[in-house]
């Protein structure tokens, strides 16, 4: 469900006509829609509104700062990778009592950084980290909350690149490490374990790999309880999915029910870290046709868009719906639609059937809300597009375009 829709023969972003954002702020540019937004936030949310929870958006999905405010407003908490995360998700007011910090990597500053600003807790992937956080804490008298995140080992069936869940994976303990951890964790000082942590990868569309995670998380659990260990958080991650083409993931309803049902007699709090699916379809990038071009062997369709603004295609050879911005009926063809930037690897879509479209005319790539803007660079010194929030019939720059004195700027 989202609030982009075609009215008197062309596209709207809520009740703002996309052609005229385009005018007005220029291309490529990244439209959000705020009720999209609220309404993926509050149907995610009020799916586990029978068990203690808190729905942290993971601020990698989609970071700036107004869209993690409008986040918070609703009452999200946020799942954070790294100290410039936590320095958003604090920038956006997020109360630091609903912040989780997760990753692999966590260096001293950024331990101290989060130790300072009180998060609610960190989900630990490694020994060597705890052991890190224990000195970090213990330096500034503190005791530090955490999780450990443990790795079930359970295939999400989907792209190599974005499955965490998997004994190869990097990502995590394996449930016998975890055990050891457990009870390190007791021993040290500046350590409070009050939680378990698992994410087993993004884009998931079926439930089952969810219920199997959970489950071998649950009879862990009980294994630490009767080791005397109590913990009271449970972070289930992200992960679910979203029809970005034929896919059919589980509704949040679906999902919520399957793990209330299972977790509601622990007591233990649930956290939940949803990023694409409260982002991916509040979000689409808009193109001009710069221009189109005839080969013997194929018709490319060259936008002003390139894998720097969107790299999921070239990344995960991912599908992002494309569509004119007004409509024109005519006839298909089939088409990449590529970029300006000099690899042949920069494509927005490959072999698609597009209506023939035409310099000068604006497309819509559908789906560019989650992992879009916050994965995009300015490879080629390309200016990064201008972000716009629509709410309604207003819309406002939540971030400007950057200008070649940014490309610069911290080379001088
Ligand atoms: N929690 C943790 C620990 C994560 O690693 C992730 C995503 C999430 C939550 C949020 O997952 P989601 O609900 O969005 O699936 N760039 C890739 C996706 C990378 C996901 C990384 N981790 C893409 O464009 O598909």
């Amino acid at each position: 469900m989202h609030h982009f829709e075609y009215r008197n023969g062309e596209l709207y972003a809520e009740d703002v006509p996309v052609r005229q954002l385009a005018r007005e702020y220029g291309t490529p540019l990244y439209i959000y829609s705020s009720s999209t937004f609220a309404h993926h936030f509050k149907a995610f949310d009020s799916a586990f509104s029978s068990i203690p929870h808190c729905t942290c958006f993971s601020v990698k999905a989609c970071s700036n700062v107004n869209i993690l405010r409008l986040l918070g407003s609703l009452g999200a908490g946020m799942d954070i990778v790294s100290g410039g995360e936590l320095h958003r998700a604090l920038a956006a007011g997020i109360p630091p009592e609903r912040i989780v910090y997760s990753g692999v990597g966590k260096k001293h500053a950024e331990i101290r950084q989060a130790l300072e600003a009180g998060i609610l807790m960190f989900n630990v992937e490694s020994m060597q980290e705890l052991e890190r956080i224990a000195s970090v804490a213990g330096e500034m008298h503190l005791v530090a909350r955490i999780s450990l995140r443990v790795n079930p080992d359970v295939d999400p069936k989907t792209h190599p690149y974005i499955s965490t869940g998997l004994k190869k994976n990097k990502f995590g303990l394996d449930l016998e490490q975890s055990l050891k951890a457990y009870r390190r964790a007791q021993e040290l000082d500046g350590i409070e374990p009050v939680g378990i942590d698992c994410h087993i990868g993004s884009q998931l569309t079926s439930i089952e790999p969810f219920i199997e995670a959970l489950d071998r998380v649950m009879r862990f659990y009980e294994t630490l309880k009767s080791e005397g260990i109590n913990i009271t958080y449970l972070d289930l991650g992200g992960g679910l999915g979203i029809p970005y083409h034929a896919e059919e993931p589980p509704h949040p309803v679906e999902y919520g029910r399957v793990v209330s049902e299972r977790i509601k007699d622990s007591g233990l709090t649930l956290i939940l870290e949803p990023g694409r699916v409260i982002a991916g379809n509040a979000g689409i990038l808009v193109t001009e046709v710069v221009y189109t071009k005839d080969t013997p062997s194929k018709h490319f369709v060259i936008v002003d868009a390139a894998m720097n603004d969107l790299v999921r295609p070239s990344l995960y050879q991912s599908y992002h719906r494309i569509a004119e911005v007004q409509p024109k009926g005519r006839p298909e063809r089939n088409v990449d639609v590529v970029g300006p930037i000099c690899e042949s690897g920069d494509f927005l879509a490959q072999d698609r059937d597009l209506p023939g479209v035409e310099q000068g005319e604006l497309l819509a790539l559908f789906s560019a809300g989650a992992y879009g803007f916050s994965m995009s660079s300015q490879y080629n010194s390309r200016l990064r597009a201008a972000e716009v929030l629509v709410e309604g019939s207003t819309a406002r720059v939540i971030r400007r375009r950057e200008t070649y004195a940014d490309l610069t700027a911290l080379e001088e």
